[in-house]
């Protein structure tokens, strides 16, 4: 049931993100690409490293992080896992925020990407004096931010959340009678305001991959195949999300196709996800949700160019030279871990509950 919310928007301006130009893909020849795996398989071992993965990353990766005794996961889960895995080397192949949050609960860890450039258009878009000053205007309102923003700007905050788990905590903010200041992404914010009914003030910043879903094009993509269910992150605009049959994180995305007996999905995320996907579910069809006009095929897909950033040449390069280092300044980590730790004790509750 959707609850009608007024949307009420910081009244900031966010910076302009410069997008990178979707990097060419150097495909490997196969003999070099397996032994690139196998020295990378072995630096993994010799440096008690684990690998840890994104779903949007690049397939190869995914599948060495798995084959490795890493894991592949949303960022929740990612977090995790650096937690519990005894490595004392976690190379996080992601964007910038993950690498970070992974930094931020494992301070007596090295953390390595193999790009450091590789951020979020929603961390850029709120850089933290401008979220601070903000936040200073409503000193009684609780700070929830999302997971996607930096160690700055989560060290401001009460709560980090990520998409898997924002509607059981605002649920659990409001019972309490608190009022909410929420960022950075708005669209993730106003999805969550008409789940909840409670209302936010949300910072106006956007995912520039999930922004292109393109709604018409989507009804006629429906159309043309009625029998398919409709996945949609909700980091996409309203008018997208409305015409989903799932809306939800990686993870309940890659569950809902496994659990559903639909042959054929629509997927409104970014198309790295459908490596995992189709691993768990071969027999089933997965389609991308159009990023422009009728019609869109595949070729259309949205890829954030950051994830994309993550290469196997660039893995085996930190790993052999200790480059890609994240470093996060103590102080400032113990004051972001609060507001995470929140999170990781609260979904604890929610798992035995
Ligand atoms: P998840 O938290 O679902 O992994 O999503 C992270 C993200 O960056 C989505 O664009
Ligand atoms: Fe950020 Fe969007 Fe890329 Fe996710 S897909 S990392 S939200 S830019």
């Amino acid at each position: 049931m959707k609850n009608e919310v007024d949307t009420m928007l910081a009244d900031v301006a966010i910076p302009q993100v410069k997008i990178p130009a979707h990097p060419v893909p150097r495909v490997l020849p196969v003999e070099e690409q397996e032994s690139l795996k196998e020295r990378i398989k072995i630096m993994l071992r010799e440096k008690d490293a684990a690998l840890v993965a994104h779903y949007y990353t690049d397939s190869v990766l995914q599948d060495l992080a798995e084959e490795t005794g890493g894991c592949v996961a949303d960022s929740l889960e990612m977090a995790r896992f650096g937690i519990e895995h005894p490595a004392q080397t976690l190379v996080v192949a992601g964007v910038r925020f993950m690498g970070e949050t992974s930094k931020i609960l494992n301070n007596e860890k090295r953390v390595l990407m193999p790009d450091l450039a590789a951020t979020c258009s929603l961390d850029e878009n709120c850089p933290i004096d401008l979220f601070s000053d903000y936040c200073d205007r409503y000193p009684d309102h609780t700070v929830v931010v999302y997971a996607n923003t930096s160690a700055e700007v989560k060290a401001r905050s009460h709560w980090v959340v990520t998409s898997g788990i924002a509607l059981p905590v605002i649920q659990h903010l409001a019972a309490q009678g608190e009022k909410i200041l929420w960022g950075p992404d708005r669209h993730l914010g106003r999805y969550v305001q008409e789940m909840t009914g409670v209302e936010m003030i949300l910072w106006p910043g956007s995912c520039v991959v999930h922004e292109e879903f393109k709604a018409e094009a989507l009804r006629t993509m429906r159309r043309l195949h009625p029998g398919a269910a409709v996945l949609v992150h909700p980091e996409s605009p309203k008018e997208v999300v409305d015409q989903a049959d799932v809306v939800g994180s990686t993870t309940a995305m890659i569950q809902a196709v496994l659990r559903m007996a639909n042959k054929e999905f629509i997927v409104a995320t970014d198309a790295g996800i459908f490596n995992k996907m189709r691993q768990l579910a071969p027999e089933k069809v997965l389609l991308c949700a159009p990023i422009s006009g009728d019609g869109t095929t595949c070729e259309g897909c949205a890829r954030c160019p950051w994830m994309e950033m993550n290469t196997l040449e660039k893995l085996a390069q930190v790993l052999e030279t200790g480059s890609g280092e994240i470093h996060v300044e103590p102080e400032l980590a113990a004051r972001a871990r609060v507001p995470i730790q929140r999170m990781l004790d609260f979904a604890k509750t929610l798992k035995k509950g």
